[in-house]
């Protein structure tokens, strides 16, 4: 039972992720998706149909693994819902700090993370392929709860 929930799930968060992100090698496939879902250290917050969000947990420190919100629902306020109720989740769990990775040109996500309070520490060099010949930096951010 638990098991076909978790495979439906991400057969669900996989359609998401794929109308989320353009580039193939950034989108996460069912798969994928239900061996994260697997790992006792990794959950997920839902908005069904609309958005999710996966986190992992360990000790002290959380990470965003990934989140999307459906192209048809963004900008009303979901992401930034789904990222509050991560931090009081945290919260409640003692789990004090929260790290994400995010592309030096996804300006939406930036400007989202920025008003949540996440603070860059860090650059990696080149990270993600955007294409044949391009590539754009990841950026380390993190928050204090
Ligand atoms: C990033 C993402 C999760 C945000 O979800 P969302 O539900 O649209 O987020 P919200 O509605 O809470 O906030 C969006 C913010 O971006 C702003 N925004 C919209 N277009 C923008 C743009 N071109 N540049 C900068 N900011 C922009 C909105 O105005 C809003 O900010 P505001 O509340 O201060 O006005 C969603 O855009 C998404 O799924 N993107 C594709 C996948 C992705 O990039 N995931 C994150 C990987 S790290």
């Amino acid at each position: 039972m638990v098991y076909q929930k978790i495979q439906s799930l991400s057969e669900q968060f996989a359609k998401i992720h794929s109308q989320s992100f353009n580039q193939k090698n950034l989108k996460y496939s069912s798969e994928f998706i239900l061996s994260l879902l697997k790992n006792p250290n990794i959950s997920y917050i839902y908005k069904k149909n609309k958005g999710f969000c996966i986190f992992s947990c360990n000790e002290k420190e959380a990470e965003i693994i990934t989140m999307a919100i459906l192209p048809k629902f963004r900008n009303q306020g979901i992401g930034f819902l789904i990222l509050k109720e991560l931090e009081e989740i945290l919260s409640e769990i003692s789990c004090n700090t929260v790290f994400l990775e995010v592309a030096s040109n996804n300006l939406i996500a930036i400007h989202l993370y920025d008003k949540l309070g996440f603070k860059t520490f860090g650059i990696r060099k080149n990270y993600y392929s955007i294409s044949k010949n391009n590539k754009v930096n990841a950026i380390l951010m993190k928050k204090i709860i």
